[in-house]
């Protein structure tokens, strides 16, 4: 049965509405999926019409953020921070104020994807982006599958978080190159299963150190 807050205009709310607690990202999704499965309301039938990949909660957006402060204290490299393939961008807002350094969302803006792109997420392909900014950290989620540009970007030894789901997303090859699994246990992926407990997505580090 949902709770009252889960509901707006007759929908289910959008995840990503606000930030909320881990907690109440379980409960909404479990409701979700009990009612009428996750596929479609990840698709865009959401109170926000918002496609999501993953979902964000305040404890995976804040283990995040202390994975890219705790690297940029230790590289004392300048530049700004990157998100390549932003999506909408909702990753990068969120992230803001815990970050201490400018957050870049770039995205090619394909219109393969029921993504709406906002204004403030930057049109460029993700390595012209790494040409322009020189980062001196760069995320992404949910890489296309097959694409081979995280490892063209690793291999250029740019601080990264790559948050995905292997190997639905991105190359595998890029698992072959050194790399630190956060085995986060806030990472809720599109195709996962609150209700069975069962959860597939995590966040790899390239060329950082341990935290
Ligand atoms: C699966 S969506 C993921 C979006 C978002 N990161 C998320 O987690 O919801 C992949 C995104 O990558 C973008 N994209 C695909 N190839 C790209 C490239 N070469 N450079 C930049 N963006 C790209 C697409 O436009 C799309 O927005």
């Amino acid at each position: 049965m949902p709770e009252d807050w889960m509901v707006s205009r007759g929908e289910f709310v959008d995840p990503h509405g606000l930030l909320r607690p881990f907690s109440e990202i379980i409960r909404l999704l479990t409701a979700v999926e009990q009612e009428r499965g996750l596929k479609e309301y990840f698709e865009g039938y959401n109170a926000g019409g918002r496609c999501i990949f993953q979902v964000f909660s305040t404890e995976f957006v804040q283990e995040l953020a202390d994975a890219i402060n705790s690297t940029l204290k230790q590289t004392q490299q300048g530049g700004p921070v990157l998100e390549v393939m932003s999506g909408d961008g909702v990753l990068t807002d969120f992230l803001k104020p815990l970050v201490g350094r400018d957050i870049i969302a770039t995205d090619a803006k394909s219109p393969r994807y029921k993504i709406s792109y906002t204004k403030s997420v930057e049109r460029i392909e993700a390595l012209e982006a790494i040409q322009k900014y020189r980062p001196a950290f760069v995320f992404m989620s949910w890489e296309p599958y097959l694409s081979m540009d995280a490892v063209e970007i690793a291999k250029t030894g740019t601080p990264m978080a790559w948050i995905g789901e292997r190997p639905m997303c991105g190359h595998p090859d890029l698992f072959e190159i050194g790399h630190i699994r956060l085995h986060s246990r806030y990472a809720i992926g599109r195709h996962d299963s609150p209700l069975n407990g069962r959860f597939s997505t995590d966040v790899y580090l390239f060329n950082c150190s341990a935290t």
